[in-house]
């Protein structure tokens, strides 16, 4: 945890932690120099247009840069004609269409994989931008082709104001602290709730990589949908010792806190609430990037044993553990995972992000089933030898 970081620009997690980490902005000269090339723009044009790709093409009118349009995917060769002389294309989870793209997470081994939520590519012209806004999650911003000059303002939070009847949650303005032009390979780390406004020097690849804030909202949804599965909550409550009263409008005092009682002794040791929360986290917010794999049976993998194919996560899944009573309990894709004893060692070495080699150690019924499972459904992948 020591370790001093380039990625980080030389400071180690540790005071990027204690120091940025939600709190201000950090700009890292040449941070991630590997990031060059990995996507032209070009590429970024021809993913838009992939089924199941999310993407957003932002338009700003000629006439009046200040009349923005918005269109979600899916995009068509015919929403790239006629551009105007503004606009930003927007291409989430790049990270699950190339392997490449998704090992870059591993240059933040300091933030666990459930904070993770996907890497967005941007593409615009010169002059483009999504315009002045903020985000409500922490974003590292990677420079990948071009020059992007990036300005940084005031915090904002769930009382700022919008500019009214725009597509965009945009600010009517910015109080300036930070103006910087980013080269391929800078990165800036721009904390939630800071204003920030980012517009292209010329043809320009921008990457997020962003990062998932849970909210109680959502968990609480998850909650519910768990308790709903529960029949024995359709019980009845039993009455208390019932008194006379003579007001039969009222629910009285003992009764009201008779009832909350209830309610809140159950939620305190719900078992429910453990798993709503794994199964939360571990949900994609892109579940139409998981491939539909091709079957295979434990058969087939005790075949290749050996001959250096190795296991890894496939990049769309996410594949999470807890460790409970010295046990490891698996979440994938919004699902409990159940697994046998002798493979939970491995299975936890390919959440935490580790290639594992498929060896001689795998040679059991037990696993090979469980392994065979977890293709099938596209929680991990055999990546194959190196030629
Ligand atoms: C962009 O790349 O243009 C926008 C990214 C962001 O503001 O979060
Ligand atoms: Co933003």
């Amino acid at each position: 945890m020591s370790q001093s970081l380039a990625v980080l620009g030389g400071i180690t997690a540790e005071q990027f932690l204690n120091e940025y980490w939600q709190k201000k902005p950090l700009l890292v000269r040449n941070a991630m120099p590997e990031i060059i090339g990995l996507l032209e723009p070009e590429d970024v044009q021809e993913l838009a247009l992939e089924e199941d790709v999310t993407a957003r093409l932002i338009r700003q009118k000629n006439k009046n840069p200040n009349e923005w349009h918005v269109k979600s995917s899916p995009l068509t060769k015919g929403d790239f004609q006629k551009l105007p002389n503004l606009w930003t294309l927007l291409v989430q989870a790049v990270d699950h269409y190339s392997f490449d793209i998704s090992e870059l997470w591993k240059k933040f081994p300091f933030i666990p994989q459930w904070r993770r939520d996907d890497i967005m590519v941007s593409y615009a012209p010169k002059g483009g931008s999504v315009g002045k806004h903020f985000d409500f999650y922490d974003v590292f911003l990677v420079q990948g082709h071009g020059h992007r000059r990036w300005q940084l303002g005031q915090m904002c939070d769930e009382s700022t104001q919008f500019i009214p009847d725009q597509p965009l949650k945009l600010l009517p303005e910015m109080d300036i602290q930070f103006d910087e032009v980013l080269a391929p390979g800078d990165l800036l780390y721009v904390p939630p709730g800071l204003s920030h406004y980012g517009v292209a020097e010329d043809d320009c690849l921008t990457f997020s990589f962003g990062f998932r804030m849970p909210n109680l909202s959502e968990m609480i949804d998850q909650v519910s949908d768990k308790f709903a599965e529960n029949t024995l909550l359709k019980n009845p409550l039993a009455d208390i010792a019932r008194q006379q009263t003579a007001h039969l409008g009222e629910i009285n005092e003992v009764e009201f806190s008779y009832l909350k009682t209830q309610l809140l002794d159950y939620l305190t040791k719900a078992p429910e609430f453990d798993a709503a929360i794994m199964a939360y986290m571990s949900e994609s917010s892109y579940p139409n990037n998981i491939p539909e794999p091709e079957e295979v049976e434990a058969n087939d993998l005790g075949e290749i044993i050996s001959t250096g194919y190795k296991l890894i996560l496939e990049p769309a899944s996410r594949l999470l553990y807890r460790m409970q009573n010295g046990s490891l309990d698996f979440w994938a894709n919004g699902e409990n995972v159940c697994i046998s004893e002798p493979f939970a060692a491995q299975l936890k070495r390919i959440a935490d992000g580790e290639n594992v080699v498929l060896d001689e150690s795998f040679n059991d019924d037990a696993v090979l089933e469980d392994i065979a499972m977890l293709l099938n459904n596209a929680v991990v992948m055999l990546l194959p030898p190196q030629e």
